[in-house]
């Protein structure tokens, strides 16, 4: 990958990069077209990363569609698919490095998947020394990893672009995601309840107080026989840590982690004061 890269950037070739798992999708595909449009090649990576999965069963389960997925990156001509394997990766040894993004690493996710962001850290670092390309896309589905990210690219001094896309939605509103997939049809069918939710959280964030608005949210999946909450949070868009209070002039996202069953779901929205 990178030899062949290497003849690219000499003939002054721009490289848009697209880091997945795959198990590909519309807001997959989304991220390449964008790519498309301002860089010479694109390269799109899949690889489950196992050490950002903190619980065996995700990483066992996680959907693998290698066939489809090269059908699909074809269809929006994609240039090159890199899918490395896991001993290409950490050879012997499966562990990621250690992480300080300036606390943006312990909030919400980073609280809830204890190591998380050390192994997406261990593995974005890892493409991008492979790729090095201009620019490299990610999702806004995933905020929290979109501005670690951003954070591992100023603390490293990397000349790399971070761009970030908004969500990608199915009709009914469920935010696109590889884990959809391992939905059943009931758990599938309530799924878009997670965005009809944040939807009223946006409205309500304009007259109510954050602490209403949370335990508004907590009530409406309390007995809610499909779907268990995870955590709700208002927070500061920029550094990710919760609030209680509204201040005017400062930006705000609610976050949202759902279980279906086994299935963990993620959703965010930006607010308006
Ligand atoms: O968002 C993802 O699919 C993954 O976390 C990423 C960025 C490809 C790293 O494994």
């Amino acid at each position: 990958m990178k030899s062949f890269l290497e003849e690219s950037k000499k003939n002054r070739k721009t490289i848009g990069f697209v880091p997945t798992m795959g198990a590909l999708h519309k807001g997959h595909l989304f991220l390449i077209e964008q790519a498309k449009k301002k860089n010479d090649i694109v390269v799109a990576s899949i690889f489950v990363n196992p050490t950002q999965f903190n619980n065996q069963e995700d990483l066992d389960n996680y959907p693998k569609t290698l066939d489809k997925d090269i059908e699909l990156l074809e269809s929006v001509f994609c240039d090159v698919l890199f899918a490395p394997t896991v001993s290409e990766i950490y050879h012997e040894n499966i562990v990621s490095e250690k992480f300080d993004f300036d606390g943006l690493e312990h909030q919400m996710e980073g609280k809830f998947r204890p190591g998380h962001f050390d192994g997406v850290g261990t593995i974005v670092k890892t493409l991008f020394e492979i790729v090095s390309p201009k620019n490299a896309y990610f999702g806004e589905k995933d905020f929290q990893q979109l501005l670690i990210i951003k954070k591992l690219v100023a603390k490293n001094q990397l000349p790399i672009s971070i761009k970030g896309c908004a969500i990608f939605r199915e009709k009914d509103g469920l935010a696109m995601s590889s884990r959809n997939a391992r939905l059943t049809t009931e758990q599938r069918n309530v799924a878009p309840f997670i965005y009809k939710i944040l939807k009223i959280v946006k409205k309500k964030f304009q007259e109510e107080n954050v602490v209403e608005i949370a335990e508004w949210v907590e009530n409406q999946f309390k007995n809610h026989p499909i779907l268990q909450l995870e955590y709700f949070t208002i927070a500061n868009e920029k550094s990710l840590k919760s609030i209680n209070i509204k201040e005017i002039d400062t930006k705000y996202r609610a976050f949202i982690a759902v279980f279906a069953g086994n299935i963990r779901l993620i959703d965010n929205i930006q607010l308006k004061n």
